[in-house]
């Protein structure tokens, strides 16, 4: 296993086609239809043995353009036509069009078709501008094209793999189109992060796969801190998380020079615990393997850190990512521990399951040593983050209100939404304790935002948003890794690249 290491970006080649559907030569070609659609052009170009086959279904009301039909027509020269019902064109929503386009991209992954030539980014949809459009249709058909097999000894053959498609675009979705291939690439290394096992996916494996990105790209570097290094340097909130692992800790900080030289960088934080048992507070048996996805967060800002050198944007970007396990152990840290973090602030452990924001504001403060303009950190931090806002939207606390309104607009433009909680000061003292300069707990109430409020002390004066990613970052077991919020990320990171 993993004897061949090669980082994971694109399998499925995503090309803008230069051909119309008249002349496109690929396998299988999607397009469009709309139940309200008096003439769809498209239909109208396509050879006359699929359009007659077309109309019988239409008459016999077998294909009506309902949301959710999927109706396959057969060229004479092979070629297989699916037109795809959308519904009413004023009640297509963006999640029905991922959605729908996922579902028939998954069909043909599954089946012998190569090539695939997609023409649904040209559909005139009344909720669904031109470039929503096209961000949800190639980000839609590269997840379904994604399939984990990295540790099945049975792999499936390379027949069942799309190996190109080519979408249909209109002058004016060119960009958008470059930004959603790049924003697939980040997901994709997300989703490969998230969910390779524990015991293969340790604080050192992403230390070598940040390595290998690294090495990849112009305009990057790396530096791996090791445990004696953050020893010396005294950062022990993050350090005390994982004295309990024989894994031990990194701390990786990816390095994007697409800017000018003395442009601020941005500052991305990912919460890495490459498997959370809680620790001396452990954690129920029940799913506990899902803890392996508690470094969703590291593996968002790398994949926004792999999309953002594909589309070489304009900035300066920096990639903290601490890297722990925590494990419960004669070694580990303890309830009740006093530990100094790196800020020199003091932390009693009330829970050793609050393991996150141990790691993250060890880093926090460490980031704001390059003088970032703005520090974003993502972090699977809390389970009431779930019980909160579900698995539709990540949460964001900030205390700048246009941080907040920037995310939430780029959450927008790629449906990948994000949603506020605020850090109004009335929560801070849900953090007081006798025993040092805070508690690493805030109680039952608002737990998602007593969290972040923890952050919030290690990040005074900078210009800062946590977003917890608990409900987003992942679906179910068998689902796996979602690569949210790689694409909210990176849109937030192209919107600045243009202010
Ligand atoms: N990684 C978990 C949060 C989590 C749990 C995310 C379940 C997704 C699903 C985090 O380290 C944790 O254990 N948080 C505790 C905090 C509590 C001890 C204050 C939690 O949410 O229970
Ligand atoms: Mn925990
Ligand atoms: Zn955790």
């Amino acid at each position: 296993m993993h004897s061949s290491f090669k980082i994971q970006t694109q399998n499925m080649k995503l090309k803008a086609t230069q051909s119309n559907i008249k002349s496109i030569e690929t396998e299988q070609i999607i397009l469009g239809h709309f139940q309200d659609q008096k003439d769809n052009a498209l239909i109208k170009e396509l050879p006359a043995e699929v359009q007659s086959q077309l109309t019988a279904r239409v008459k016999n009301e077998d294909f009506t353009g309902k949301s959710g039909q999927v109706q396959n027509l057969y060229a004479d020269n092979g070629q297989i036509f699916t037109v795809v019902g959308l519904g009413k064109s004023d009640k297509l929503t963006a999640t029905a069009l991922y959605d729908t386009t996922h579902k028939v991209i998954k069909g043909i992954a599954s089946s012998r078709v190569n090539s695939v030539a997609n023409f649904l980014p040209l559909i005139d949809a009344k909720n669904i501008d031109a470039e929503m459009a096209v961000k949800l249709v190639t980000l839609a058909s590269a997840h379904a094209e994604y399939r984990y097999e990295d540790t099945k000894s049975f792999k499936k053959d390379n027949k069942h793999k799309i190996k190109s498609m080519e979408v249909a675009l209109s002058d004016a979705q060119q960009d958008a189109f470059k930004q959603a291939k790049a924003m697939a690439a980040g997901v994709k290394t997300a989703r490969h992060l998230g969910n390779n096992p524990p015991n293969i996916c340790n604080p050192a494996y992403i230390a070598k796969y940040a390595t290998k990105i690294a090495d990849k790209y112009d305009n990057c570097e790396i530096t791996v801190l090791n445990h004696k290094q953050m020893k010396k340097m005294g950062m022990g909130a993050l350090l005390a998380v994982g004295q309990g692992s024989a894994n031990k800790p990194k701390m990786v900080v990816l390095k994007y020079n697409g800017g000018n030289k003395d442009d601020a960088p941005i500052a991305l934080v990912g919460k890495g615990i490459t498997f959370d048992t809680g620790g001396i507070s452990l954690k129920p048996g029940a799913n506990m393997d899902e803890m392996k996805y508690d470094m969703c967060g590291a593996a968002t800002v790398i994949g926004g850190f792999v999309s953002a050198v594909e589309l070489g944007l304009p900035i300066n970007l920096l990639t903290f990512v601490p890297a722990v396990e925590n494990m419960p152990d004669g070694k580990a840290y303890r309830p009740g521990d006093v530990i100094t973090s790196y800020s020199g602030k003091t932390i009693e452990v009330l829970n050793t399951d609050a393991e996150g924001r141990m790691i993250l504001c060890d880093t926090l403060t460490y980031s704001q040593e390059f003088k970032p303009s703005v520090v974003l950190d993502f972090a699977t931090l809390t389970g009431a983050c779930i019980v909160a806002l579900g698995h539709q939207a990540s949460a964001v606390m900030t205390k700048t209100p246009e941080l907040a309104d920037d995310l939430k607009q780029a959450g927008l433009q790629t449906h990948d939404r994000v949603w506020e909680l605020p850090l109004w000061d009335e929560y801070q003292k849900q953090l007081d304790t006798s025993f040092a300069d805070m508690q690493n707990i805030g109680g039952f109430p608002a737990g998602t935002i007593t969290a972040g409020c923890f952050l919030s002390r290690f990040t005074e004066g900078q210009k800062w948003a946590h977003v917890d990613i608990a409900g987003t970052a992942w679906n179910n077991k068998k689902a796996g890794a979602t690569g949210r919020p790689v694409a909210m990320l990176v849109q937030y990171l192209i919107n600045e690249s243009q202010k």
